[in-house]
């Protein structure tokens, strides 16, 4: 509300991830006139800095808008005169009452909002909770606190962190990120399925023969393999990332378009899905490979994993919805690092065309003539449609064409990054891209048993050379359920 202030405190402010994504999305936000007028950033780690320092920091990172328009350095300048910098242990309640003071001094006795993004690691999310809301809290307008995965590592980890956190906060002013869902493609995917005729009659297993969410990375870990090897694929991208894209492929209508309504239908989806089962699970893990003269690491030559880790980097997974819509059908997940491309993407292959008066056009290989909708996430945001079409000319050849809609064609735009999105969101207190404590639970009862036994079994993950397409276990899996990936060839 006008006069009142919001104050953005990132906590972890020297880590990569508010260098690289969190003071840019502010900035973006700020240059495009989102923010409110009278707002500060905050920066809190443990890193002693002043604050010209740490807007020396920022400064490297800010970039403007494609447009360039003429006021950018202005725009910037002004942005940067209002980060300050606050340093201190994250443990220390006394460190963070003398960021309060600092942040009352700042906000001059006016209302005052109060965002905490926590971009540190999970291991001290609940004493920084503690401190911040203990000694930092806003005294006159609401508190928010912005939580970076990984919540957990398993069902009773992440409990016992919900747990921990409602000590302190309600669920209201808790923000479960996860930024895949803050990316065009996805959030446009809810308007794809319910504002078109043509698809939403088409969504169910009577028509879609098989779904595909693909992600792929053409890097190793490098710099994050301590990190990373706690946690392999399976947790960093698919239980959280690949997990959310299928709720919201998958959930029924919501009633609205209020979280709440849409949260209800995802948890309903994700509480219909079968556990994960081993036999229905290829993981793997890159190996050194040299191309020419240049040579690739090995996930293990990382001098920050463990020797003979047995961590996946690469994992597909088939899964199933036990429910009347989606009944049978297999959803398959495939996240791999150090492949090939980078690229993320849903495929949905269609059933065979019933008695297809063209059938012996397509030779025997029917597969190839069924259409294939794909919306690709990212790089180069698109949503293209693969039909069957007739080849001009005298003869009776077909062939598979796309209609295809180009985002960098049709909209001379640049995409909004997607911590700006959910930056915005999280100030405007709009919940519906955020993880409800029990979606969590839930997306936690799928992956535990798995994951459990692969550490309890030590399956040994599939190695396969850095660059390459993965694993060749992934085709078995896809074969043994009759599915062939889009993505390959
Ligand atoms: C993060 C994962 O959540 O997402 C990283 O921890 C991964 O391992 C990253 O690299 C990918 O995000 P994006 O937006 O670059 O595709």
């Amino acid at each position: 509300c006008t006069g009142s202030n919001l104050t953005i405190t990132v906590v972890g402010a020297s880590g990569d991830l508010a260098k690289k994504k969190i003071f840019p999305a502010l900035f973006a936000l700020f240059y495009e006139d989102w923010l409110p007028e009278n707002f500060l950033v905050f920066g809190f780690s443990r890193t002693k800095m002043t604050d010209e320092e740490l807007r020396n920091m920022i400064s490297k990172t800010l970039t403007c808008r494609i447009d360039k328009r003429e006021n950018c350095e202005d725009k910037m300048d002004q942005f940067l005169k209002r980060c300050f910098y606050h340093s201190g242990q994250y443990n220390s309640e006394d460190h963070f009452s003398e960021l309060d003071n600092k942040l009352k001094e700042k906000e001059g006795g006016k209302l005052s909002n109060r965002l905490f993004y926590l971009s540190i690691p999970p291991n001290i999310f609940v004493d920084v909770v503690r401190c911040a809301s203990l000694k930092a809290s806003s005294e006159n307008g609401w508190t928010r606190v912005i939580v970076e995965k990984p919540f957990g590592r398993d069902s009773e980890s992440s409990s016992e962190l919900t747990r921990c956190l409602k000590q302190y906060l309600s669920e209201d002013q808790i923000f479960r990120i996860d930024h895949y869902l803050g990316k065009e493609l996805v959030e446009n995917l809810s308007v794809l399925r319910f504002s078109n005729l043509v698809f939403e009659p088409l969504w169910s297993r009577n028509y879609i023969r098989n779904v595909q969410l693909i992600f792929s990375e053409d890097f190793g870990t490098e710099g994050r393999g301590g990190y990373f090897d706690n946690y392999g694929i399976i947790r960093d991208i698919m239980q959280n990332h690949l997990l959310q894209i299928l709720a919201l492929f998958a959930m029924e209508t919501p009633v609205s378009l209020d979280a709440e309504d849409i949260r209800n239908e995802k948890v309903k989806v994700l509480r219909s899905m079968r556990p994960l089962e081993l036999e229905n699970v290829v993981v793997g893990q890159y190996k050194g490979h040299s191309k020419g003269s240049k040579s690739y690491p090995a996930y293990t030559d990382d001098p920050t994993v463990p020797n003979g880790s047995l961590t996946p980097t690469f994992a597909a997974a088939a899964l199933f919805i036990d429910n009347a819509r989606w009944d049978g059908v297999p959803f398959l997940m495939k996240a791999g690092k150090a492949l090939h491309t980078k690229r993320a993407e849903i495929r949905v292959q269609f059933r065979h065309v019933p008695g297809n008066l063209y059938k012996k056009n397509f030779g025997t290989d029917l597969d190839k003539a069924t259409n294939e909708l794909v919306l690709r996430v990212q790089p180069d945001e698109a949503i293209y449609l693969k039909i069957n079409n007739k080849v001009p000319g005298l003869g009776m050849r077909l062939d598979r064409s796309d209609l295809n809609l180009l985002f960098r064609a049709r909209y001379q735009r640049e995409i909004p990054d997607a911590y700006e999105r959910l930056l915005l969101d999280a100030i405007e207190g709009e919940r519906r891209l955020f993880i409800r404590s029990d979606e969590l639970d839930a997306a936690w009862a799928l992956f535990t048993p798995l994951l459990k036994e692969i550490e309890n079994k030590k399956i040994a993950p599939e190695l396969y050379p850095y660059g390459s397409r993965g694993p060749v276990g992934a085709h078995y899996l896809a074969a043994r359920h009759n599915v062939r990936w889009g993505d390959v060839g």
